[in-house]
């Protein structure tokens, strides 16, 4: 899998491309991330990558030309990159488009910067536009972190156990279930007794069931998409 991002901040990405299970991830080759300064392909001396709108309106966009260069530069990389362009007025990000971006092999990532960029960039070489929540960040940058975070956790090999990725939130259209470390008794807090009876299949079902419950209280819009089993649909009816 591999990431290149169009940014007028690459510096932004240092810390969180060496830390943790995506750090190793890079050093494995896992996956590869790749910085890209949006102003290395401007042609005037300032390295200009923005301008002012035109009919007038508050703030500066990112101006065509250098864009382009840097998206036909990075295209020459590989036969299909999927161009993602991070924006509030994109598709929402969920598990089920980063899934559908892991298939792609290829992002190109655009982080905007101030009001956004000029919309022949969006319109004619942007395949994707995706925002990552209904709220407005100062650019793009945290959201394709927050992309390259989701993406990379379903490569294989990224997270030690698949099995883990298998049962993150989300994994099968529900919220995950609790779990408890030792101590057994914490401050006169409990462990549930199941979770120590060494029975996998009542465990498997305790867990099943608190997925429900938790989501069912805390979420129930997902509940609608998710798949349940009759044994699942017989619990929430309870
Ligand atoms: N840029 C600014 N806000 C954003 C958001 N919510 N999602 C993606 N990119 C953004």
């Amino acid at each position: 899998m591999v990431f290149d991002l169009i940014t007028i901040f690459p510096e932004y990405f240092e810390s969180p491309l060496k830390v943790g299970l995506l750090g190793k991830a890079i050093q494995k080759g896992l996956l590869k991330v790749r910085l890209h300064n949006l102003r290395d392909f401007a042609t005037d001396k300032h390295r200009t990558v923005d301008d002012k709108p035109f009919g007038g309106g508050e703030g500066m966009l990112l101006k065509p030309e250098p864009l382009y260069r840097a998206i036909e530069a990075l295209k020459k990389e590989s036969p299909e990159p999927w161009v993602v362009y991070l924006s509030p007025q994109g598709r929402l990000f969920n598990q089920e488009v980063a899934r559908e971006l892991l298939a792609k092999k290829h992002l190109i990532l655009i982080c905007g910067r101030y009001e956004g960029i000029d919309e022949r960039i969006r319109q004619y070489f942007v395949d994707d536009e995706i925002s990552i929540g209904d709220y407005v960040l100062f650019g793009g940058e945290a959201a394709a972190l927050v992309l390259i975070e989701t993406v990379a956790r379903l490569v294989p090999g990224v997270v030690g156990c698949e099995d883990s990725v298998k049962r993150d939130s989300f994994a099968e259209g529900l919220l995950k279930h609790p779990q408890y470390t030792r101590p057994r008794d914490f401050m006169g807090y409990t462990v549930p007794e199941v979770l120590l009876s060494g029975d996998h299949a009542r465990i498997e079902r305790f867990r099943r069931e608190e997925s429900l419950r938790i989501t069912f209280e805390k979420r129930p819009d997902l509940l609608a998409k998710a798949s349940l089993t009759d044994e699942d649909r017989a619990f929430l009816e309870k």
